[in-house]
């Protein structure tokens, strides 16, 4: 296997080669790509030194297998279309094409089957905030049928990358300066997580609307979201409040959630700084008051669930079915 990581040196890259480390994958060629400023610096994989090379239209051409990316959808819009047309699968985690109607969209947990007989072209790693709340419904929507969804995220500096972090870790040192968030983050939260919109939601709000009806395969589910940041380094939490179509027990939910791929269901509180490291979906505080309605809180590590192990196991999928 030909392998490449484009934007290898990211929150989101550098944690891909993690984890590709940690499942065994051990390609027999393998490159790393980043922007000009990074190339000629070095990263290692499996215990050997490589050079982070810069991104290029030819480099697209070498006839990977596998090109994960993660620098951006500006990048995979330009770059990725070029490793397709050489024969490569492309997982691309930004959202430049997420809701292209040909190109899947995939939790391999959940619809993996659409990775059967895919042997060319562009794969869709979903936003972070989704993947983890499909994941913790997944099940109980197969069982009751989910109607509709309200949820409120809580999402760590992380999502905004390597530049986010710096930014939460300066105005801890004491700087006032607020570039990534538009508002100070230490000490804060901000109920507005990327671009408000013409109708009042922002596009990472309306990524979680139209994703969730995507991969399940369900074009009917409302879902009602507020994303908002707060000063957390890893994992993102979700208070999420669901309708379901068919009457469920809290017993049957629990049994639902015990019997999910990559969840965790749990009585004991969990938070971001639980979840964080692990390739787990945490879901906890489960109650209702009616037989139709539910509550829960979920947490996962966003650069691991969100994005780096799903791509892996996008990858892994992939390999397994063809
Ligand atoms: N963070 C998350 O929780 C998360 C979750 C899901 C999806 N994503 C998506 O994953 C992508 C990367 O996010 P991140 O958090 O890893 O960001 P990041 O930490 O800012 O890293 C960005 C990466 O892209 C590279 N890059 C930037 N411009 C480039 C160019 N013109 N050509 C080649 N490489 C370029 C950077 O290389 P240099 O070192 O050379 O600058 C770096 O490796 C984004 O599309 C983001 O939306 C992030």
């Amino acid at each position: 296997m030909k392998l490449a990581v484009v934007g290898s040196t990211g929150e989101v890259g550098r944690m891909i080669i993690r984890i590709l480390e940690e499942k065994s994958v051990r390609p027999e060629g393998v490159d790393f790509y980043a922007s000009a400023k990074s190339a000629g610096s070095k990263l290692t994989f499996a215990g050997k030194e490589y050079e982070v090379k810069e991104l290029t239209a030819g480099a697209m051409k070498r006839g990977y297998d596998y090109l994960l990316f993660s620098a951006g959808g500006a990048v995979s819009r330009e770059f990725a279309p070029l490793a397709a047309e050489a024969g490569s699968v492309v997982i691309d985690n930004s959202s430049a094409f997420r809701m292209d109607e040909d190109i899947p969209l995939v939790v391999p947990e959940i619809n993996g089957d659409l990775l059967k007989g895919y042997r060319k072209g562009i794969v869709a790693n979903p936003n972070c905030s989704t993947i983890q709340m499909v994941l913790g419904l997944s099940k109980i929507h197969e069982l009751f049928g989910i109607r509709s969804i309200v949820v409120s995220t809580y999402q760590s500096v992380s999502g905004a990358g390597r530049g986010g972090m710096d930014e939460l870790e300066e105005q801890m040192r004491g700087s006032t300066e607020a570039k990534k968030f538009g508002k100070q983050i230490h000490l804060n939260v901000i109920p507005k997580i990327g671009t408000l919109l013409d109708n009042g939601f922002t596009d990472e709000e309306m990524k979680m609307v139209n994703e969730t009806r995507k991969i399940f395969r369900d074009p009917d589910i409302s879902v009602w979201p507020t994303t908002v940041r707060v000063p957390v380094l890893y994992s993102h939490s979700e208070a999420v409040f669901a309708e379901t179509r068919k009457p469920f027990t809290l017993a049957g939910l629990a049994d639902a959630l015990r019997g999910s791929e990559s969840v965790v269901y749990s009585e004991d509180l969990v938070t971001p700084q639980d979840g964080a490291g692990t390739d787990t979906v945490f879901v906890s505080r489960l109650r209702a008051f009616d037989d139709t309605r539910f509550l829960c809180w979920n947490v996962a590590d966003n650069i691991r669930v969100g994005a780096a192990t799903n791509a892996v196991r996008i990858l892994l999928k992939h390999r397994e079915l063809n």
